[in-house]
């Protein structure tokens, strides 16, 4: 019997990226992968035409990739899902499992019957008779709209997870089996700010300050058209030398902003866990390819700063490795969910 292959599907506010992977042996094979941008008003609608599109460009993507495999794992956008870390009293599993729901409730702005509920378990202390909680909770309403999406482009849903979730896995070989990270997601609409703790994902938030608002405040403050500004933004980005600085400065505040939230969570990570060391940001997501964006987050936090590449532990053949090679931490949650299949 041939090898199963999956996907990994991210369903981005700005593009639609799929990977499809299969398992040779012991290793990971790229069986195709491809991206194609989400229709405008795409995943924020609530309109049938709207999802449609939606529908419609995804099945057009995967024609092109020719995929062979209907297993999805996908992931569901991290601003419209709720991550909390919660600390409770020490429960067995049975006892958290059956009192989880009630818990929850007081640190989720949702009627609880109306999210799916996930958790796991981060840490225990007996000493103070608790335990460290990662609740997630994902809107009903969402988790249907993903399915009849998915459905309709005759996919079978494998899992569900959130996009920081799904970048979790990617951490590089280099690093130390016990060793933590920041990664940072720049896409189009989120920013995702997380912590990697010895390889599990222990705390998330998402900002606003990402790609879209990037380009939108280039275009209202210097007159441009939204794809002008586009343009400018990924020509110069934060080049202070370039067009003496103009948009550099533009982008400063939102940048700024962006990196005020970053150290805020290296200031939780610090205050939470002060005999451990925060060593690494990981960076993903289209706007990483800014100019001059890598090296402004290495001298703002002053940390060891990569981009991400998902595709090492990955064969792929010449003509995905061109595709791959300009452009591989844009596919970090795509590969990420579908490795999740051999975990
Ligand atoms: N060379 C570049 N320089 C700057 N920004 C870029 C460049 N290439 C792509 N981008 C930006 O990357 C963003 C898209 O990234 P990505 O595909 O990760 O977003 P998404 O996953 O669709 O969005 P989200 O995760 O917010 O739903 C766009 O805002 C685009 O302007
Ligand atoms: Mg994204």
């Amino acid at each position: 019997m041939a090898a199963q292959s999956v996907l990994g599907i991210d369903l981005g506010s700005n593009a639609i990226k799929i990977v499809e992977l299969v398992k040779r042996g012991n290793n990971l094979v790229l069986s195709s992968l491809g991206s194609i941008p989400t229709p405008p008003r795409g995943l924020m609608s609530d309109v049938p035409l709207d999802e449609q599109a939606v529908i419609d460009v995804l099945m057009k993507l995967l024609k092109e990739m020719k995929v062979n495999s209907r297993g999805v794992h996908a992931s569901l956008p991290e601003s419209a899902v709720f991550t909390r870390v919660i600390d409770l009293p020490n429960l067995t599993e049975k006892e958290l499992s059956s009192s989880i729901k009630w818990e929850a409730e007081q640190y989720i702005p949702l009627p609880i019957d109306k999210v799916n509920i996930d958790y796991a378990i981060l840490s225990r202390s007996n000493e103070a008779n608790s335990m460290r909680v990662l609740l997630i909770a994902a809107p009903l309403t969402l988790i249907e709209k993903y399915t009849r999406i998915f459905e309709a482009a005759n996919l079978d849903i494998l899992s569900l997870e959130t996009d920081a979730v799904a970048s979790s896995r990617i951490i590089p070989k280099s690093l130390p089996e016990k060793s933590n990270e920041l990664i940072l997601n720049i896409g189009a609409g989120t920013s995702i700010i997380g912590i990697v703790k010895d390889k599990s994902l222990i705390f998330v938030r998402t900002v606003a300050a990402a790609g879209e608002s990037f380009t939108r405040t280039i275009a209202d403050e210097l007159g441009f058209s939204p794809s002008q500004a586009e343009e400018y933004k990924r020509t110069y980005g934060l080049n202070r030398d370039s067009l003496e600085g103009k948009i550099f400065t533009t982008l400063s505040p939102s940048i700024r902003q962006l990196m005020e939230e970053v150290k805020k969570v290296i200031v939780y990570f610090n205050g939470q866990y002060p005999q451990e060391k925060l060593t690494t940001i990981l960076l993903s997501g289209g706007s990483v390819r800014m100019p001059g964006l890598v090296s402004y987050v290495a001298s703002e936090t002053s940390l060891d700063t990569q981009v991400v590449n998902p595709f090492e532990n990955i064969s792929y053949n010449a003509a995905q490795k061109t595709m791959i090679e300009s452009n591989a931490s844009y596919f970090t949650v795509a590969v990420g969910l579908c490795i999740k299949e051999w975990i």
